[in-house]
């Protein structure tokens, strides 16, 4: 079986292509800055049993979703799973919204996913990895969100439209590629803390949390084996991973 997760190189990325590999994928690890970080995954990728290798791009440039697109179709001939999980979290204030911070948002959250699971689609549709369905009848592609996508926090605004628009893009394929290929999203509560927030603001988050603390990226990982291996029927829904953060008022 094979997998590509974009933003593999640490934090989430990396535990949802290790647990990949403990489960039998081998893995494209993708990155982008964190070259150190991508051969640390692939080596963790090793030690839990699965084939991996390394594969750099920035996806708010067109050129390199294709270069990523071309590096898995060098190596592989079908495509089981493909995650889109690379992201950048970051605030702005509304008036400060520039047109780069607009359009790095869009083309990182909704046009790489597409152009992705576009270059990859011929690849997903030989593939095949869900219980209950013969290899080759078609693979699946995981959407990582957010429960902010319709819940905007404030400051966050173009990050915020941008996964709302990636739910969209999930929900499209789920309609143009099925029955071949599945599409789900996976939208994550506070799974591991920005590197920015102070101890006061994790304290006063995690507080509002019904199950009373953060998850973690393994939380992430389960699911999305889950939802690639065990969930045939799955398709076209996004379903929250947050400790129940997202039902409260
Ligand atoms: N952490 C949470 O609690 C939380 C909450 C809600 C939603 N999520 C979602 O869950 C996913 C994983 O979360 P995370 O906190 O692990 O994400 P993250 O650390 O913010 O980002 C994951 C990776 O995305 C890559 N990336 C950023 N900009 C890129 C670009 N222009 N081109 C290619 N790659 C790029 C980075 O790779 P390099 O390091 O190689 O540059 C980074 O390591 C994201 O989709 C996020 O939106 C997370």
């Amino acid at each position: 079986m094979h997998a590509l997760v974009t933003g593999a190189g640490q934090r989430v990325g990396r535990a949802i292509a290790v647990d990949l590999a403990r489960r039998g994928f081998d893995v494209a690890v993708h990155y982008r800055h964190s070259r150190t970080g991508a051969d640390q995954t692939v080596a963790a990728c090793h030690e839990a049993g699965g084939e991996a290798f390394a594969v750099a791009g920035d996806l708010s440039k067109a050129e390199d979703c294709r270069a990523v697109v071309d590096a898995v179709r060098a190596r592989w001939d079908t495509l089981d799973l493909l995650v889109h999980n690379a992201s950048t979290f970051e605030a702005r204030p509304f008036e400060e919204i520039g047109l780069e911070h607009w359009e790095q948002m869009m083309s990182l959250h909704v046009r790489a996913p597409m152009l992705i699971t576009q270059g990859l689609l011929p690849l997903l549709r030989a593939g095949g990895c869900t219980q209950g369905r013969a290899p080759g009848e078609g693979g699946v592609v995981v959407h990582i969100g957010d429960i902010g996508a319709d819940r905007p926090l404030a400051g966050y605004t173009a990050y915020s439209v941008s996964k709302a628009a990636l739910v969209m893009l999930m929900k499209c394929m789920a309609v143009e590629l099925a029955p071949a290929v599945r599409s789900v999203g996976i939208s994550p509560g506070q799974v591991m803390w920005p590197p920015d927030y102070d101890e006061a603001k994790r304290v006063r988050l995690a507080g509002r949390i019904p199950m009373g603390r953060v998850g973690s990226p393994e939380d992430i990982a389960k699911l999305v084996s889950f939802v690639a291996m065990e969930a045939p029927y799955l398709n076209g829904v996004i379903l929250p991973v947050d400790g129940g953060l997202s039902a409260r008022y």
